[in-house]
């Protein structure tokens, strides 16, 4: 794999940043962002099983507010009230004090500068590889086809008179190669990568009924975000989760929410028109979605483009382009493991690093928002259109809104990196920013929900924790190896 050389920055002076449109302001829906710049979701596992705002949420998204951009959007938080790990959750009531203080902090720390917004996500279920004994013989459902199957192989010697831990044992026995030939795609997708429900599944009443729940849960969801303060939400479109899905071409269902274009958009508009009908104009509402989804049958530019005029018509405040980020090219997982939907192809497209096969991981996602935000425009919209993927210094961000890509630029990594650098930039001081090396070891750590960090800041225990008490020692992940914040700079 090439290794991409991290280009030489040329920073603006503080006089050339206040002309800079990066840093001028924009209306997006019911608010207006000080700035262009934008930090988008990112997970850093810092909630408890409970999916609360724990002291480690805060100082979390204290510490990129203090930075100031434009607007901050919190992490992937799940919009149903069911055990979730330590992801964030905004399923209950029971959520809203402990946001509203994330917000509180937010403002307090970004001086009311920052626009604060949320994502708000659904997922299906996904279980970890088992292994091959526990799935043959606990697992799988097993029926006449298989019997069947098992019975034709002569040397196995099964019968109809086989007890069906017969052919239980028999299957654990048998070749990949003989597997192929009894077991469906399905089922050994079940065995070698974990099982996976898909929306596919229209079997299972609970899938079959996703149209009919999932506009409540949203619009529920978002009306907490509403009573929490925050500024806006974003319904998560994007990656390996449920709304994205329905999106996907691979979605075939055939109830009306499947198939066509307008079929596979329908459920993503319901959700949002509900969401509208909860929340009224005043909180800005607007979704996160894929210019392409990467994987081999999947949704192409062509799609995405489709899908933002459907969606700017519909209303909404803003559209945030991401790319790829599925779980159907992911990487085997390791038995006991569940699979990661950032390490194939299309995740690698999602988090661009430098070792990145074709063409550069810098802006690698700017040609596809450009023509998405081209279809809405000559659709007579001027919704708000975010570009991501490989942001990390001002000329790219400034030619890409002078341009006319996008209105908007997100900087996820970099901003990890350094959660001061657009301030630093605006400040003249571009020369001070601690430049992100995009090889992803944050994402390495998100991938075994550990406590996200940085590499190039997260030994540096001599620099104080800027959110604790003078003298008292800086915080540490659960493993005590990292420092939890980055320091201030
Ligand atoms: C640790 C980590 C967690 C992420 N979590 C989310 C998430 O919760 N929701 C989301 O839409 N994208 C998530 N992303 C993707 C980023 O928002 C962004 O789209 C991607 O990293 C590409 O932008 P960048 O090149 O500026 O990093 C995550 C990225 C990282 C590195
Ligand atoms: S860990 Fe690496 S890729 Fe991630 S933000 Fe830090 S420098 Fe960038």
């Amino acid at each position: 794999m090439p290794n991409h050389l991290i280009p030489d920055a040329r920073w603006p002076s503080q006089a050339e940043a206040k002309t800079a449109k990066l840093f001028s302001p924009i209306r997006i829906g019911a608010i207006e962002a000080l700035r262009r710049t934008w930090v988008p979701a990112m997970v850093p596992w810092r909630s408890n099983e409970e999916g609360a705002v724990t002291p480690d949420v805060l100082d979390w998204y204290g510490r990129f507010a203090d930075g100031k951009p434009g607007v901050l959007v919190v992490e992937a938080t799940g919009i149903r009230d069911i055990p979730s790990g330590p992801l964030l959750r905004i399923g209950d009531d029971r959520f809203i004090p402990g946001l509203k203080e994330l917000v509180e902090t937010v403002r307090e720390r970004s001086e009311g500068e920052t626009r604060l917004f949320i994502q708000i996500l659904d997922f299906l279920t996904i279980r970890r590889r088992p292994t091959r004994e526990k799935f043959f013989e606990r697992f799988l459902v097993l029926d006449e086809r298989h019997r069947e199957r098992l019975r034709d192989m002569s040397q196995l010697g099964l019968t109809a008179d086989s007890h069906d831990a017969n052919f239980r044992a028999a299957l654990l026995g048998l070749s990949e190669d003989e597997l192929s030939r009894v077991l469906s795609s399905r089922e050994r997708s079940d065995l070698n990568h974990g099982y996976r429900e898909r929306v596919t599944d229209l079997e299972l009443p609970h899938i079959a009924e996703l149209p009919e729940v999932l506009p409540g849960l949203f619009g529920d969801a978002a009306v907490r975000a509403r009573e929490a303060g925050f500024d806006g939400v974003e319904l998560h479109y994007a990656h390996a989760y449920t709304m994205a899905s329905f999106l996907s071409r691979t979605n075939q269902r055939d109830d009306g929410y499947g198939g066509g274009l307008e079929q596979r958009v329908r459920l993503p508009l319901e959700v949002f028109d509900r969401v509208r009908s909860l929340v009224g104009p005043d909180l800005t509402v607007g979704s996160r979605f894929l210019s392409d989804e990467i994987i081999e049958g999947g949704s192409r530019v062509e799609d995405a483009a489709y899908f933002a005029e459907r969606f700017a018509e519909r209303g909404m405040d803003f559209l945030s382009i991401s790319r790829g980020g599925k779980f159907d090219d992911a990487k085997q997982p390791k038995v006991g493991e569940a699979a990661y939907p950032y390490t194939g192809p299309s995740g690698h497209e999602c988090m661009p690093s430098i070792r990145i096969d074709e063409g550069s991981p810098f802006g690698r996602n700017l040609e596809a928002t450009s023509i998405i935000r081209a279809r809405v425009r000559a659709a007579g919209h001027s919704t708000p259109v975010v570009a991501a993927g490989g942001f990390n210094n001002f000329d790219l961000a400034e030619s890409a809104l002078a341009s006319g890509d996008c209105d908007v630029v997100a900087a996820a990594r970099q901003s990890l990196a350094d959660p001061d650098w657009f301030r630093k930039m605006e400040a003249g001081r571009g020369s001070e920013i601690r430049r992100c090396v995009f090889t992803n070891y944050c994402e390495g750590l998100d991938q075994k929900h550990k406590q996200v960090t940085c590499q190039l800041w997260d030994r540096d225990f001599e620099q104080p924790d800027p959110l604790q008490p003078a003298g008292s020692s800086v915080r540490r992940s659960s493993d005590g190896k990292r420092r939890l914040v980055p320091p201030s700079s």
